[in-house]
Protein backbone atom coordinates (compact mmCIF):
# COMPACT_ATOMS: atom_id res chain seq x y z
CA UNK A 1 0.00 0.00 0.00
CA UNK A 2 1.28 3.30 -0.88
CA UNK A 3 1.69 6.29 1.50
CA UNK A 4 -1.25 8.98 2.23
CA UNK A 5 -0.30 11.83 1.15
CA UNK A 6 -2.72 15.12 0.26
CA UNK A 7 -3.23 16.53 -3.07
CA UNK A 8 -2.46 19.73 -4.85
CA UNK A 9 -5.46 19.70 -7.04
CA UNK A 10 -5.55 22.12 -10.23
CA UNK A 11 -9.07 22.09 -11.64
CA UNK A 12 -9.67 22.72 -15.52
CA UNK A 13 -13.53 23.17 -16.50
CA UNK A 14 -15.93 24.98 -18.43
CA UNK A 15 -19.29 24.83 -17.22
CA UNK A 16 -21.26 24.69 -14.39
CA UNK A 17 -18.94 23.31 -12.24
CA UNK A 18 -20.60 21.02 -10.01
CA UNK A 19 -18.32 18.66 -9.45
CA UNK A 20 -15.74 20.99 -8.22
CA UNK A 21 -18.33 21.49 -5.87
CA UNK A 22 -18.37 18.09 -4.32
CA UNK A 23 -14.62 18.02 -4.14
CA UNK A 24 -14.75 20.99 -2.08
CA UNK A 25 -17.70 20.12 0.05
CA UNK A 26 -15.69 16.58 0.30
CA UNK A 27 -12.75 18.03 1.67
CA UNK A 28 -14.72 20.40 4.18
CA UNK A 29 -16.15 17.36 5.62
CA UNK A 30 -12.76 15.45 5.95
CA UNK A 31 -13.80 12.97 3.37
CA UNK A 32 -11.02 13.60 0.98
CA UNK A 33 -7.34 15.35 2.07
CA UNK A 34 -6.75 17.64 -0.78
CA UNK A 35 -6.38 20.87 -1.40
CA UNK A 36 -7.65 22.66 -4.31
CA UNK A 37 -5.22 25.34 -5.28
CA UNK A 38 -5.93 26.69 -8.57
CA UNK A 39 -9.45 26.89 -11.10
CA UNK A 40 -8.61 27.32 -14.55
CA UNK A 41 -11.31 27.91 -17.45
CA UNK A 42 -11.08 27.91 -20.83
CA UNK A 43 -14.86 29.79 -20.67
CA UNK A 44 -14.71 33.57 -19.76
CA UNK A 45 -17.45 33.78 -17.29
CA UNK A 46 -18.26 30.19 -16.15
CA UNK A 47 -19.94 29.78 -13.02
CA UNK A 48 -16.86 27.56 -12.17
CA UNK A 49 -14.65 30.45 -12.10
CA UNK A 50 -17.42 32.12 -10.02
CA UNK A 51 -17.71 29.14 -7.31
CA UNK A 52 -13.64 29.72 -7.32
CA UNK A 53 -14.35 33.28 -6.56
CA UNK A 54 -17.22 32.25 -3.45
CA UNK A 55 -14.37 29.78 -2.17
CA UNK A 56 -11.83 32.60 -1.96
CA UNK A 57 -9.61 29.98 -4.57
CA UNK A 58 -7.78 31.39 -7.37
CA UNK A 59 -9.86 31.13 -10.36
CA UNK A 60 -8.04 31.94 -13.85
CA UNK A 61 -9.48 31.96 -17.82
CA UNK A 62 -7.15 31.17 -20.27
CA UNK A 63 -7.87 31.80 -23.92
CA UNK A 64 -7.76 28.64 -25.85
CA UNK A 65 -7.30 30.43 -29.62
CA UNK A 66 -6.53 29.68 -31.62
CA UNK A 67 -7.97 26.37 -31.23
CA UNK A 68 -12.10 25.14 -30.82
CA UNK A 69 -11.57 21.54 -29.30
CA UNK A 70 -8.28 21.05 -27.78
CA UNK A 71 -5.91 22.65 -25.38
CA UNK A 72 -2.74 23.12 -27.15
CA UNK A 73 0.63 25.44 -28.55
CA UNK A 74 0.58 28.51 -26.04
CA UNK A 75 -2.57 27.58 -24.57
CA UNK A 76 -1.49 24.64 -23.03
CA UNK A 77 1.96 25.79 -21.93
CA UNK A 78 -0.12 28.25 -19.74
CA UNK A 79 -2.08 26.21 -18.48
CA UNK A 80 0.77 23.83 -17.41
CA UNK A 81 2.48 27.41 -16.17
CA UNK A 82 -0.58 28.38 -14.65
CA UNK A 83 -0.74 24.64 -12.36
CA UNK A 84 2.72 24.58 -11.64
CA UNK A 85 2.50 28.16 -9.78
CA UNK A 86 0.23 26.91 -7.72
CA UNK A 87 2.28 23.92 -6.85
CA UNK A 88 -0.48 21.24 -8.34
CA UNK A 89 0.68 17.53 -8.26
CA UNK A 90 -2.95 16.45 -9.71
CA UNK A 91 -5.06 17.84 -12.44
CA UNK A 92 -8.69 17.52 -11.78
CA UNK A 93 -11.27 17.50 -15.80
CA UNK A 94 -14.37 18.55 -14.30
CA UNK A 95 -16.57 19.57 -17.31
CA UNK A 96 -13.56 20.37 -19.32
CA UNK A 97 -14.80 20.29 -22.93
CA UNK A 98 -11.66 20.21 -24.70
CA UNK A 99 -9.05 17.01 -25.80
CA UNK A 100 -5.85 17.51 -23.65
CA UNK A 101 -2.56 16.86 -25.33
CA UNK A 102 0.62 14.85 -24.67
CA UNK A 103 2.08 18.52 -22.97
CA UNK A 104 -0.73 18.39 -20.18
CA UNK A 105 0.12 14.84 -19.97
CA UNK A 106 3.50 14.44 -20.06
CA UNK A 107 4.07 17.45 -17.41
CA UNK A 108 1.74 15.18 -15.11
CA UNK A 109 2.50 11.69 -15.52
CA UNK A 110 -0.48 9.48 -14.40
CA UNK A 111 -2.04 13.18 -12.84
CA UNK A 112 -4.28 13.96 -14.89
CA UNK A 113 -7.71 12.34 -14.45
CA UNK A 114 -11.28 13.22 -15.67
CA UNK A 115 -15.14 12.15 -14.71
CA UNK A 116 -17.40 10.87 -18.06
CA UNK A 117 -21.36 10.88 -17.58
CA UNK A 118 -21.24 7.35 -18.86
CA UNK A 119 -20.05 3.81 -17.83
CA UNK A 120 -16.81 3.57 -20.50
CA UNK A 121 -16.08 2.13 -23.13
CA UNK A 122 -19.68 2.89 -23.81
CA UNK A 123 -20.50 6.43 -25.09
CA UNK A 124 -17.30 8.11 -24.99
CA UNK A 125 -17.82 12.21 -26.24
CA UNK A 126 -20.46 14.57 -25.83
CA UNK A 127 -23.89 14.22 -24.49
CA UNK A 128 -22.83 10.67 -23.66
CA UNK A 129 -26.43 10.58 -21.19
CA UNK A 130 -28.11 11.01 -24.33
CA UNK A 131 -26.69 9.16 -26.58
CA UNK A 132 -27.20 6.19 -23.49
CA UNK A 133 -31.06 7.44 -23.70
CA UNK A 134 -31.53 7.20 -27.39
CA UNK A 135 -29.64 4.15 -27.84
CA UNK A 136 -32.05 2.39 -24.86
CA UNK A 137 -29.77 1.14 -22.42
CA UNK A 138 -31.15 -0.10 -19.25
CA UNK A 139 -28.56 1.49 -16.86
CA UNK A 140 -26.21 4.56 -17.76
CA UNK A 141 -23.80 5.79 -15.25
CA UNK A 142 -20.14 7.71 -15.02
CA UNK A 143 -16.66 7.13 -15.31
CA UNK A 144 -13.37 8.45 -13.57
CA UNK A 145 -10.70 7.35 -14.90
CA UNK A 146 -7.07 8.29 -15.66
CA UNK A 147 -6.47 10.86 -19.16
CA UNK A 148 -4.60 8.93 -21.88
CA UNK A 149 -4.27 10.58 -25.55
CA UNK A 150 -7.46 8.85 -26.57
CA UNK A 151 -11.27 10.32 -26.43
CA UNK A 152 -12.24 8.91 -22.51
CA UNK A 153 -10.50 6.10 -22.91
CA UNK A 154 -7.96 5.81 -19.95
CA UNK A 155 -7.45 3.68 -17.16
CA UNK A 156 -10.99 3.19 -14.90
CA UNK A 157 -10.40 4.15 -11.22
CA UNK A 158 -14.41 4.48 -10.22
CA UNK A 159 -18.08 3.52 -12.28
CA UNK A 160 -21.33 4.10 -10.59
CA UNK A 161 -24.55 2.47 -12.09
CA UNK A 162 -27.69 4.07 -12.02
CA UNK A 163 -31.38 2.89 -13.68
CA UNK A 164 -32.75 4.57 -16.77
CA UNK A 165 -36.57 4.52 -16.36
CA UNK A 166 -38.87 4.56 -19.29
CA UNK A 167 -40.10 7.84 -18.80
CA UNK A 168 -36.27 9.52 -18.35
CA UNK A 169 -35.76 12.55 -20.27
CA UNK A 170 -32.39 14.05 -21.09
CA UNK A 171 -32.34 16.17 -18.22
CA UNK A 172 -33.67 13.45 -15.50
CA UNK A 173 -31.12 10.89 -16.40
CA UNK A 174 -28.02 13.25 -16.44
CA UNK A 175 -29.50 14.53 -13.03
CA UNK A 176 -29.38 11.29 -11.75
CA UNK A 177 -26.07 10.35 -13.01
CA UNK A 178 -25.12 13.48 -11.87
CA UNK A 179 -25.73 12.57 -8.02
CA UNK A 180 -23.71 9.81 -8.44
CA UNK A 181 -20.14 11.49 -10.22
CA UNK A 182 -20.93 13.93 -6.82
CA UNK A 183 -19.73 11.07 -4.87
CA UNK A 184 -17.59 8.80 -7.20
CA UNK A 185 -14.97 11.52 -8.10
CA UNK A 186 -14.50 12.60 -4.36
CA UNK A 187 -14.31 9.01 -3.55
CA UNK A 188 -11.69 8.15 -6.79
CA UNK A 189 -9.65 11.30 -5.57
CA UNK A 190 -9.35 10.09 -1.67
CA UNK A 191 -8.08 6.77 -3.61
CA UNK A 192 -4.97 8.57 -5.19
CA UNK A 193 -4.17 10.54 -2.11
CA UNK A 194 -3.93 7.53 -0.18
CA UNK A 195 -1.37 5.78 -2.40
CA UNK A 196 -4.31 2.74 -2.79
CA UNK A 197 -4.16 2.94 -6.96
CA UNK A 198 -1.65 1.20 -8.90
CA UNK A 199 -2.22 1.12 -12.72
CA UNK A 200 -1.87 -2.15 -14.62
CA UNK A 201 -1.89 -1.49 -18.36
CA UNK A 202 -5.58 -0.70 -18.84
CA UNK A 203 -6.47 -1.90 -15.23
CA UNK A 204 -5.77 0.14 -12.00
CA UNK A 205 -5.41 -1.81 -9.19
CA UNK A 206 -7.49 0.00 -6.06
CA UNK A 207 -5.23 -1.73 -2.82
CA UNK A 208 -7.06 -2.69 -0.03
CA UNK A 209 -7.07 0.40 3.24
C1 LIG B 1 -20.45 16.24 -15.97
O1 LIG B 1 -21.61 15.58 -16.38
C2 LIG B 1 -19.21 15.46 -16.31
O2 LIG B 1 -19.40 14.09 -16.29
C3 LIG B 1 -18.90 15.91 -17.71
O3 LIG B 1 -19.27 17.27 -17.74
C4 LIG B 1 -20.24 17.53 -16.74
C5 LIG B 1 -19.70 18.62 -15.86
O4 LIG B 1 -20.62 19.10 -14.94
N1 LIG B 1 -17.51 15.65 -18.01
P1 LIG B 1 -20.18 20.15 -13.83
O5 LIG B 1 -19.57 21.35 -14.55
O6 LIG B 1 -19.22 19.48 -12.91
O7 LIG B 1 -21.46 20.53 -13.16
Amino acid sequence: MGRMSKLCIGVLGSGSGSNMQSILDAIAAGRLAADVACVISDVPGARILERARTHQLPGVYIDPAPFKTKLDGMAEQCVIETLRAHGVDTVVLAGFMRMVKPGLLRAFPQRVVNIHPALLPAFPGMQAWEQALKHGAKVAGCTVHFVDEGMDTGPIIVQRVVPVHCDDTAASLHARIQEQEHQAYPEALQLLAEGRLRVEGRRVLVQSA
